[in-house]
């Protein structure tokens, strides 16, 4: 199958064909994704939460990012490949930005980066697709704002923030951005937004009429158990399935059940008797 790329994403949207996007944080996970044939795997700094188990993305750095986008890039090949700029890799500076950016395609092996923030992000969003990065956009509930806005909680609910948040699609859709993620707003706006812009919409908590759909992996596959937000469906529960794997090790090895002869590497008899007869073992 051919390599997934902004301009097939683009002819999606315009057929009315449905976008899909998980996300991936490591190499196994990513081959599997890839093997499903999703369109877009997002390494999302939401690895801060699902894997290194921190309360909020802010503690993710650039290294722990690009380590994970190596990973993911070993395990894909088809699907197209978004990093995710953690909190302040691109906010304090261009020249930050830029740099960041440049990392996470030249040593991440990503085709694209994600960075959070609409209007006023334009400036930066700009910068960086003029210098020929591909950027996707990221608005709504925007967790690297969780201090702003008190929590993790749905956005764009009153006259003045539904319009803000047009006004920010708008913005990015403009400075040339490929795509923009929305999550949790009403779906009706989200739904507005989607028609209002020519670039794919992505949604997370966004109801059905985006274009395409993203969900956090760990979440799908019942594996982060911390909290579940409203917009997930589970697909599996992976966490019981791996809890019930690891007390039956623990009670195989403590029984003296494992390993058994088939895990167990044998030695010719005659070497077995030099050592018997040298050692008298
Ligand atoms: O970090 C992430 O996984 C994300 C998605 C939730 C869109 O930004």
């Amino acid at each position: 199958m051919d390599k997934v790329t902004r301009h097939s994403l683009q002819a999606k949207k315009e057929r009315g064909e449905p976008i899909t996007v998980l996300t991936a944080y490591d190499y196994p996970t990513a081959l599997l994704i890839d093997q499903s044939g999703i369109d877009m795997i997002l390494v999302g700094d939401s690895l801060g939460m699902v894997v290194h188990g921190f309360e909020t993305t802010l503690p993710v750095t650039m290294d722990m990012m690009i380590m994970h986008c190596q990973a993911v890039r070993r395990g894909a090949s088809r699907a197209m490949l978004v990093g995710d700029m953690p909190f302040m890799s691109y906010q304090a500076s261009l020249p930050d930005a830029k740099r960041n950016a440049a990392r996470f395609l030249a040593e991440g092996g990503m085709d694209a980066v994600k960075l959070e923030g609409g209007q006023h992000m334009a400036e930066t969003v700009h910068a960086l697709t003029q210098d020929g990065f591909a950027v996707q956009g990221h608005i709504g509930l925007t967790p690297q704002s969780i201090s702003a806005f008190g929590g993790l909680k749905a956005q764009g609910k009153t006259l003045e923030t539904a319009r803000q948040l047009l006004d920010d699609a708008r913005a990015l859709e403009e400075a040339g951005a490929f795509s923009i993620v929305l999550e949790a707003i009403p779906a009706r706006l989200a739904g507005l937004i989607s028609r209002s812009v020519g670039i794919p919409t992505i949604g997370i908590g966004a109801g059905a009429e985006c274009d395409g759909q993203v969900l956090v992996s760990h979440d799908l596959l019942g594996l982060f158990e911390r909290f579940t937000p409203k917009f997930v469906r589970q697909y599996a529960h992976l966490a019981d399935v791996m809890r019930e794997a690891f007390a039956s090790y623990a009670a195989d090895v403590s029984a003296r059940a494992f390993p058994a002869d088939e895990h167990t590497y044998g030695m010719p008899g005659d070497v077995w008797a030099e050592i018997e007869a040298e050692i008298g073992a």
